[in-house]
């Protein structure tokens, strides 16, 4: 098969990487992949965003399957339009991707349905957001309605700086993302992320992860696309999968099929394990990032497989099988990320027992060098999670490039759990 896989970041390396293992998949392009996806596939430069580009590319390479990756397209309608040019896609369609592009939507699905989550109202006019906020206990959390690359999420420690977040939300802050507001409860807890298979009636979850969202140690400073992730999360014990598989998984696969936006794809769900049971954070319509970079390489079975069963709608639980061993990814960024840093430094690997997902680098003139926040992410398994977190830190050691920073503890709370 001719596989065709959307986005250029370190979940789409990762992706690759488990496609390349798959017999059925021949030939692979990325677009528009990166500058380290290129060993490992051949990357087209059109833009992920692009939709007209993708699909006259898929149409002129007689693509088999498109894989698409990231939030943008899925939410600009990408895979309704590749199916229109009857060209298999994974990832859901865009009535059904709206689950992570509109919060608002997603919070109604929630309470309609009966799904835990914490307690919300959505606003569109700044003075009755203000006065709800007066009668909320702190902090409070404050949500745009739509994308905003992670950084529509303020948890407010006073009301005038919840307020303050209203007013720049509805300003424009996060253009037409922020019109609408959501404000919800504060939950407390550990949080997991599990990524799910599902076909729009069959849900699979993936062994659960964490993510390390914010820059420094100890879970200190700005937040960012996420620092690294460990698979398994040790906090989501049998128990509150079972719990989760009862009360979210399938509740939220039966809902959106209910409301005809069944979703086939990769639905992500940030979870937090709070004293009254596992409540949604959030979702996302979409492999997560740092999480796939952990997830993906504990998967045994053939992903191409797996994908192909989700778009044709006859996925089962045996398809996805996953080995018993832990895994740890540690993002190696530039110094200053996610605010100002410098790029164009030559990246040397020679670490040899560990994978390496590249996200901001770059090929110019056959060197491969840095060109971006998250540089890349080095993962690697084993048996427990302390070996893998080990490992993972040793092979980074092996990595070398200017203004390198990664944190020191990624893995350190999920081992503290036990
Ligand atoms: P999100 O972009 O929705 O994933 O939110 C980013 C982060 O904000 C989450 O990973 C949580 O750590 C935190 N967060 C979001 N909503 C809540 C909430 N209701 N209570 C506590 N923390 C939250
Ligand atoms: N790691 C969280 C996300 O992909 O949004």
């Amino acid at each position: 098969m001719i596989v065709v896989v959307v986005g250029g970041g370190g979940r789409e390396h990762a992706i690759v990487k488990k496609l390349k293992e798959s017999a059925s998949a021949d030939k692979i392009y990325a677009l528009p992949g990166n500058g380290g996806i290129a060993a490992d596939a051949e990357c087209v430069d059109i833009k992920a965003t692009d939709i007209e580009g993708i699909t006259a590319f898929a149409k002129e390479k007689k693509a088999d399957f498109v894989v698409v990756a990231p939030d943008d397209p899925l939410a600009m309608g990408a895979v309704d339009r590749l199916h229109a040019e009857g060209i298999k896609c994974f990832g859901p369609v865009k009535a059904a991707a709206e689950i992570e592009s509109s919060k608002a939507f997603a919070k109604a699905l929630m309470k309609k349905y009966g799904i835990p989550t914490a307690a919300y109202e959505v606003f569109t006019d700044a003075g009755a957001a203000e006065k709800y906020i007066d009668t909320l206990p702190l902090p409070i959390v404050v949500k745009a309605d739509g994308l905003a690359l992670g950084k529509g999420v303020v948890i407010a420690p006073t009301r005038e700086e919840a307020k303050k977040a209203v007013r720049e939300m509805m300003g424009g802050r996060f253009g037409e993302s922020g019109k609408k507001v959501v404000i919800e409860e504060f939950l407390t807890g550990p949080e997991v992320s599990v990524l799910a298979f599902t076909d729009g009636r069959t849900v699979v979850p993936m062994v659960s992860s964490m993510d390390h969202k914010r820059i420094g140690d100890n879970d200190t400073g700005l937040n960012t696309g996420g620092m690294g992730a460990v698979a398994p999360n040790p906090y989501f014990t049998p128990e509150l999968v079972k719990e989760a598989e009862r009360t979210i998984f399938l509740p939220t696969v039966k809902a959106m099929a209910a409301e005809g936006r069944a979703f086939r794809g990769c639905l992500y769900f940030g979870l937090m394990i709070t004293p009254d049971g596992v409540k949604v954070i959030e979702y996302n319509s979409r492999f997560g990032d740092p999480e796939t970079q952990a997830v993906l390489p504990l998967l045994k079975s053939d992903l191409m497989e797996i994908m192909l069963a989700v778009e044709e709608e006859r996925l089962s639980p045996d398809m996805v099988r996953f080995s018993d061993e832990c895994s740890c990814a540690v993002v190696l960024a530039s110094k200053g990320y996610p605010e100002k840093y410098e790029t164009g430094y030559e990246i040397r690997n020679s670490c040899k027992d560990a994978e390496v997902y590249y996200a901001g680098a770059k090929l110019e003139n056959g060197v491969l060098k840095t060109a971006g926040g998250r540089v890349l992410a080095v993962s690697v398994t084993a048996p427990t999670l302390k070996e893998a977190v080990e490992k993972a830190y040793g092979a980074a050691e092996e990595i070398s490039f200017e203004n390198k920073y990664m944190r020191s503890d990624i893995g350190a709370r999920a081992m503290a759990a036990k």
